[in-house]
């Protein structure tokens, strides 16, 4: 397996380029199965999580095209079972599921199973299903959900950690295709569900409300093509912003969206740091010591839980005590017992971070976890005494595209060291 091995104590600075977002590009890329025309997405990033969706796209019968950024696909005609050996590798293959449901009324995908950051239901997503009139079963591991037709309601997905990102967008992709209205209360307004219903409305679809707590579509009876950029990784700009912070004097993150980083910009503020926003830029000066932080991620436009574990890992050096409380993924914190290996004073209290800063980190070898762990370690060994070696950096390719040439790019000693297999 790829390791990451970064030599601490490198100042960043310069600029660097932020990537169309996975999280939007994934259910983007199944809803081109709701149409037998081609369809045109831009900006999609290069990514293990992308291939993966690429991979199931064509076993189901699309032909897929990919040059640079560009992917171009058309599902003609489409077979309704994603396959276990590609669908257990990523969770977010569960978002076939709505496209091949309002299209075929029909859609069997392996039940994907919990992963590193808690157990991972997709009970709201069924319960919209539900709600749409189809059936939903569990049959041999795979979850099998069919209709004779779709019909619009009106369904609240709020469930007991708040909104559901992904269910939201599955039974949205759904509702575009069932007959009448369909009312989705209790919706994720998070940007990436933004995008796809932007994606789905130039594909014809009829939906009001994208980016608030309750999103309505009027069905249609068919979508068609259509070509989307899709936006700015707002999780990928906020891992930089972190980096800056820890370990840059000035660094500049182009192509991004500033509205959609607000929490993070404002946490950073709070920290100490000045950010300059200029049109589709971002500017972060380092300060030193970082001031401490009291942190509850949240739903958007709350703190998001997917830039938590960097977050540790910058308040780690701060010049006091901190803490970060995880609501939406409570057991998310693989990265803390990593984190105390390089020398930080983290102790768990629930679903709590209590971080005492400390005012050296020191270079270790770890093991990362998840993607967002993984980032977090990175972080870390920018400002740690020594070598830091990040191990398993499969999870950090899943959804950060380059980061050892971007960190490179802007200063950082940085290598991949490629695992050779032997015979
Ligand atoms: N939940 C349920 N039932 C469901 C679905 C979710 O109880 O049917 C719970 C989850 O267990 C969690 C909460 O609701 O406690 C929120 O989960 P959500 O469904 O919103 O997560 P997701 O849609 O599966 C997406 C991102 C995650 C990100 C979360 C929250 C993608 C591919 N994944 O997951 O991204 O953390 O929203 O914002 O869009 C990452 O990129 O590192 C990542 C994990």
């Amino acid at each position: 397996m790829d390791k990451i091995i970064v030599h601490g104590g490198r100042p960043l600075s310069g600029s660097v380029k932020i990537s169309g977002s996975k999280n939007s590009a994934l259910p983007i890329l199944a809803a081109t199965l709701l149409t037998r025309e081609p369809c045109i997405i831009h900006s999609v990033p290069d990514l293990s999580d992308i291939h993966y969706m690429l991979q199931i796209l064509s076993h189901l019968g699309a032909h897929v095209e990919r040059a640079s950024g560009t992917v171009t696909i058309q599902a003609e005609k489409v077979a309704t079972v994603a396959p276990y050996e590609i669908v257990r590798k990523m969770r977010a293959s569960v978002c076939v599921l709505g496209p091949l449901l309002g299209r075929h009324k029909e859609a069997r995908v392996s039940l994907p199973g919990g992963c590193v950051i808690g157990d991972r239901p997709i009970d709201l997503h069924l319960k919209g299903f539900r709600a749409l009139n189809a059936a939903c079963r569990v049959e041999s591991g795979d979850v099998r959900v069919f209709a004779d037709e779709l019909r619009g309601a009106v369904v609240n997905l709020e469930g007991r950690q708040g909104p559901t990102v992904l269910g939201t967008g599955n039974v949205l992709m759904a509702a575009t295709l069932a007959e009448g209205v369909t009312v989705i209360d209790g919706a994720a307004a998070e940007p990436e569900v933004v995008d796809l219903a932007d994606f789905l409305t130039k594909m014809g679809a009829k939906i009001e409300g994208a980016g608030t707590r309750q999103i309505t579509v009027e069905g249609v009876k068919e979508l068609h093509g259509a070509e989307h950029s899709v936006i700015p990784d707002r999780i990928e700009a906020g891992t930089f912003l972190v980096a800056a912070a820890l370990a840059g004097t000035e660094v500049t993150l182009r192509r991004v969206n500033s509205g959609h980083l607000g929490a993070v910009t404002n946490a950073l503020n709070d920290a100490g740091f000045r950010t300059d926003i200029v049109r589709d830029s971002i500017t972060v000066f380092g300060n030193g010591a970082p001031n401490p932080l009291h942190l509850v991620t949240e739903p958007y436009p709350g703190f998001p839980t997917d830039m938590q574990a960097q977050m540790c890992a910058l308040l780690s050096r701060a010049s006091g005590k901190s803490s970060v409380t995880e609501t939406v993924f409570p057991q998310r914190f693989m990265h803390v017992s990593e984190l105390k290996r390089m020398g930080a004073d983290i102790h768990l209290d629930g679903a709590t971070a209590r971080i005492c800063g400390v005012p050296r980190l020191s270079g270790a070898p770890v093991m990362a976890s998840d993607l967002r762990a993984s980032a977090a370690l990175v972080l870390a060994g920018l400002v740690a005494d020594g070598t830091t070696e990040v191990n398993r950096v499969y999870h950090i390719d899943r959804g950060y595209e380059s980061i050892d040439d971007k960190l490179m790019g802007l200063g950082a000693e940085i290598q991949r060291v490629k695992h050779r297999a032997t015979a």
